[in-house]
């Protein structure tokens, strides 16, 4: 019944030959309706009888040790009933791929803010205000909280191609800037939640999560028990954006109370608690280096960085990924350098990498153009290279040219103008330029296909973080089985349904959209076989199965259930050639002459990202992804006290997301059509994260063409602007 499939060879367009028009439609999600009247159940949402509360208590020092928790400081409130240290707690969320959790046993504090207990109430008051009271005594020790003032800091070694010393002193133009990107939160709007209850050995966890398949085994490591015996609920989620990649403390600290206690515990964060505990992306400190010849052949690529976490953890921003594959040069260069500090963990946050990277990576190749005469555009379109420029791999698709082109085209963007020329009263308008690249993934995923008569259930425990993947997965199992796509019911977000590659990375569509695919391909030839037709001659339409000259209605062929289930790989093909979605990001600013103030006026974003399976929501994600571009360039940053590390934007009033009125009337997303033959068996690319890298850097570069000065310190607030 269950069948693997590894990417060993480019795929056949079998989607295409259906012709049943589903797939790429505009369908609106299936659990809309449940969203917008409040009954689809989020995590918090869920109660039990008997249940009681958790509210996780917060380290107040920056490094040091718990020397002593006094719980007789909290025995008088009312409702409280325990105060829980186990060292099986975490620390710091997990990175969800990293498949087991980074448990941190002991008493050590490494950040102000961390979990250091769960004290667990009748009552949710109850237990808030005992977790503000409770008394705690350190051990403190001096932490270094900015990656300035480490003195734990390591550089790697750098990854090239080519003699990049060479080609930089051979260069007759070069462009050498640095530039800073302040932390980021991931800010989803729904708080991290876990409601956690045993029975006979086993634990049922409901939580926020993004992979539950990883998330189940990160619980038992951390738990100690058998996977078998965890199971994770995950059917809705409010946006996660790599903060749920991975098992939170609020998760654990909610199934070691439960189990504790033997009630079943509810653990929910505040807004505030997110932003202290939950994963930031790190600042980032960014050297780029452009060498070109005077007719605009760029010849030097060097893009340095430094980047910061806590002790231990593993993850480091990967800011270099893009420019590693976007343009040729005869010398390339990246060179990582990682600080230790005592702050939040960093881990990823959305497009993590290309959404700082490509911020001043894509702004230093603008003063490149500014510098050599030459359009920007123009300057891009000369130096697209033939192969990845660090390996040589061929491009399986890649349309950036067009994407360029278009944009130009559609934006108007040979009437730019020189720098600093166009105004209206105070305002100095300008437009910017940028390419978008994200590299695209397959991840290992199963999923199951149910078929009885026209009806069909699609089970996987893959997770829908408000992308749309139960109106996808519905679609492209309509498409393959010939059924209208009210008649398939997708069922997510369960452990014990088969495991998926979750929502991360961008992979989600590809993965799980293509283990659904294959196993509706398995039933295909079951009914083929019922039919008595050549599985090649079938088609299926309308619930009507048709093949050498037989037909017959599905209702009448499928009276017993057909379950078919299909795993896919990654392979060869990512190993013979590189794919990645791009795009070509356009923006119009008008820059206020004495406040600085900077207002995107429009937007266009032109993307080459695989065959896009629903029209609207691919349009969603891409304008999303867009206005991370617009916080990222304009207003995000996760401040910290210089002095012990807590962060002091802990709100959605001082981290600050573009709102309603910072984004332009004008959001435009063009889809250029693309097969990727080589990412995965239904030729699609990653949506969500192509949209945020690149976006910001066109807002900066309109920023610079607006009023003739360039900001190096993002986000480009007025300050920095004026
Ligand atoms: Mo994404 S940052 O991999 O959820």
């Amino acid at each position: 019944m269950k069948d693997h499939f590894t990417m060993d060879a480019p795929q056949p367009r079998l989607l295409d030959e259906m012709k049943q028009g589903v797939i790429g439609t505009p369908m609106d999600r299936p659990d809309g309706p449940q969203k917008v009247s409040g009954t689809a159940g989020y995590a918090a949402d869920h109660t039990t009888e008997n249940m009681v509360h958790g509210v996780l208590v917060r380290a107040t020092i920056t490094r040091g040790r718990v020397r002593q928790i006094d719980k007789s400081s909290v025995e008088a409130i009312d409702g409280v009933i325990d105060v829980i240290t186990d060292a099986r707690m975490i620390r710091n969320p997990a990175q969800g791929m990293a498949g087991s959790a980074p448990v941190q046993p002991g008493d050590a504090v490494h950040y102000h803010g961390q979990p250091i207990a769960v004290v667990v109430a009748e009552t949710f008051e109850a237990a808030r205000d005992a977790a503000q009271r409770l008394a705690v005594h350190y051990e403190t020790e001096e932490a270094a909280v900015t990656p300035e003032t480490s003195t734990d800091v390591e550089t790697g070694e750098p990854e090239t191609a080519g003699d990049f010393e060479a080609a930089w002193s051979g260069s007759e133009v070069t462009v050498d800037k640095t530039y800073t990107t302040g932390a980021h939160a991931a800010a989803a709007m729904e708080p991290h939640a876990a409601i956690a209850e045993w029975k006979d050995g086993a634990v049922t966890l409901r939580s926020a999560l993004q992979m539950v398949r990883f998330n189940k085994k990160e619980l038992a490591d951390t738990l100690g028990i058998d996977p078998s015996n965890v199971r994770i609920l995950a059917p809705f989620i409010g946006g996660g954006f790599g903060s749920k990649l991975g098992l939170g403390p609020e998760a654990a600290a909610a199934a070691i109370a439960a189990e504790k206690l033997g009630r079943p515990v509810r653990v929910v964060m505040t807004r505030q608690n997110v932003f202290d505990t939950v994963l930031r992306r790190s600042e980032t400190s960014q050297r780029v280096r452009f060498g070109a010849t005077k007719a605009g052949k760029i010849t030097a690529i060097a893009h340095d960085d430094r980047v910061s976490n806590i002790d231990g953890e593993g993850f480091a921003e990967p800011v270099t990924q893009a420019s590693q594959f976007l343009y040729g040069a005869d010398g390339l260069s990246f060179t990582q350098t990682l600080a230790r500090i005592a702050t939040t963990p960093a881990g990823s946050v959305r497009a993590p990498g290309e959404a700082v990277g490509m911020l001043a990576f894509e702004a230093a190749l603008d003063e490149l153009a500014e510098k050599l005469g030459i359009d920007p555009v123009q300057l891009r379109l000369d130096n697209l290279p033939e192969t990845h420029p660090m390996d040589g791999r061929p491009y399986s698709a890649r349309r950036l040219a067009d994407c360029l082109k278009d944009g130009a085209e559609r934006f108007g963007w040979a009437d730019r103008g020189a720098p600093g020329s166009r105004r209206e009263g105070d305002w100095q308008i300008g437009m910017g330029v940028a390419s978008a690249a994200r590299a695209n993934m397959l991840i290992k995923s199963s999923s199951r296909v149910r078929l009885t008569g026209n009806r069909a259930i699609v089970e996987t425990d893959m997770t829908d973080i408000g992308t749309g993947t139960y109106a996808i997965l519905a679609q492209i199992a309509a498409e393959a089985l010939g059924l209208d796509p009210s008649h398939v019911e997708v069922r997510l977000g369960d452990s014990d349904l088969p495991g998926a590659s979750g929502s991360g990375g961008s992979f989600g569509a590809n993965s799980a959209g293509s283990a659904t695919f294959l196993a509706a391909k398995k039933i295909r030839a079951r009914i083929a076989e019922a039919l008595g037709c050549a599985e090649d001659s079938l088609t299926l339409q309308n619930g009507l199965a048709r093949g050498d000259n037989r037909e017959a209605a599905l209702t009448d062929l499928v009276t017993e259930e057909f379950l078919e289930e299909a795993t896919v790989k990654a392979g060869k093909t990512s190993e013979s050639h590189f794919s990645s979605g791009f795009g070509a990001h356009f923006a119009e600013v008008a820059v206020h002459e004495w406040t600085g103030e900077v207002r995107v006026r429009r937007m266009l974003g032109v993307m080459s990202m695989g065959r896009i399976l629903n029209e609207k929501t691919a349009r969603s994600q891409a304008i999303g992804g867009m206005i991370w571009g617009i916080g990222s360039a304009l207003t995000e940053e996760m401040q910290s006290d210089p002095r012990d590390g807590h962060v002091v934007t802990r709100d959605l009033a001082n981290y600050h997301v573009p709102a309603h009125a910072d984004v332009p009337g004008q959001m435009q997303v063009v889809f250029l059509e693309e097969r990727d033959d080589y990412a995965n068996p239904i030729q699609t690319k990653g949506i969500g994260e192509l949209g945020i890298s690149g976006a910001g850097g066109a807002i900066l570069n309109a920023i610079a063409h607006a009023t003739g000065r360039r900001v190096y310190d993002y986000p480009a607030t007025p300050d920095r602007v004026l």
